[in-house]
């Protein structure tokens, strides 16, 4: 059962379908810890489904809802794919993430998981305000999930942490698996962005760690 877990959000530049190619080179490293610098929709750990693993992600919403998946997490909010509920709930979202508490909070991440699955091709964006702005999505028909408590139980050996992966305090023997951004003018999975001279800071982050490194 739990070997069948996806990803349970939609996200851009989801690696699922990378995970055959990695896993020859993974395997000989199973036993290492499994560091995801940009760990964004999960798709490569749960993929590969390391024992151990340090998964981090500069987007501190997306790190909020992994959060509540690890302590067990039932949504009790109305999933409907209606557009005024969408608007109503994205006002709610914003509210809440003006504050500290309000954007780690139990009903953030549930309004999180709400607007990947009913917003416009499950975009991730904000505007120079901080404030969610995807519009609705206008699909036919959605598939919600309420129930994550299986993530919990797979999610027990992992650690999650957000912020820039230059922060990340990772050790020697790990196996380090980057997945940075696209090297392209539209990054906004959080504000910021990743420019060229990101991608040169990570070149020498990852070239000077002495464990694994692999990258796509
Ligand atoms: C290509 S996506 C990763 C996709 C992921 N491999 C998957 O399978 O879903 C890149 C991720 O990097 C994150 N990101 C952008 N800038 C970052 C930074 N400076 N430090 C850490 N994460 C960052 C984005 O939020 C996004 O989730």
């Amino acid at each position: 059962m739990a070997n069948q877990l996806t990803p349970p959000l939609k996200w851009a530049g989801g690696k699922r379908w990378l995970v055959p190619y990695l896993r020859p080179l993974w395997q000989p490293y199973r036993k290492r810890r499994f560091v995801e610098p940009f760990c964004g929709g999960l798709g490569m750990c749960l993929g590969l489904r390391p024992k151990a693993a340090l998964l981090n992600d500069i987007n501190r919403h997306l790190i909020n809802f992994y959060h509540w998946l690890q302590k067990g997490l039932v949504v009790s909010l109305k999933l409907e794919n209606k557009e005024d509920s969408y608007y109503k709930n994205r006002h709610r979202f914003n509210d809440l993430i003006g504050t500290a508490k309000g954007a780690a909070s139990r009903e953030a991440a549930e309004l999180f998981y709400y607007l990947n699955r009913t917003g416009y091709n499950g975009l991730c964006r904000f505007n120079q305000k901080g404030q969610f702005n995807v519009p609705f999505g206008r699909y036919r028909r959605i598939n919600y999930a309420a129930d994550f408590l299986e993530y919990k139980e797979v999610f027990k050996g992992y650690e999650f942490h957000q912020g820039d992966f230059a922060a990340l305090a990772v050790k020697k023997a790990d196996f380090i698996y980057a997945d940075p951004p696209y090297d392209v003018e539209f990054t906004q999975y959080a504000r910021g962005g990743f420019d060229w001279e990101d991608q040169i800071r990570l070149a020498e982050w990852l070239s000077g760690h002495e464990g694994p490194v692999a990258a796509s």
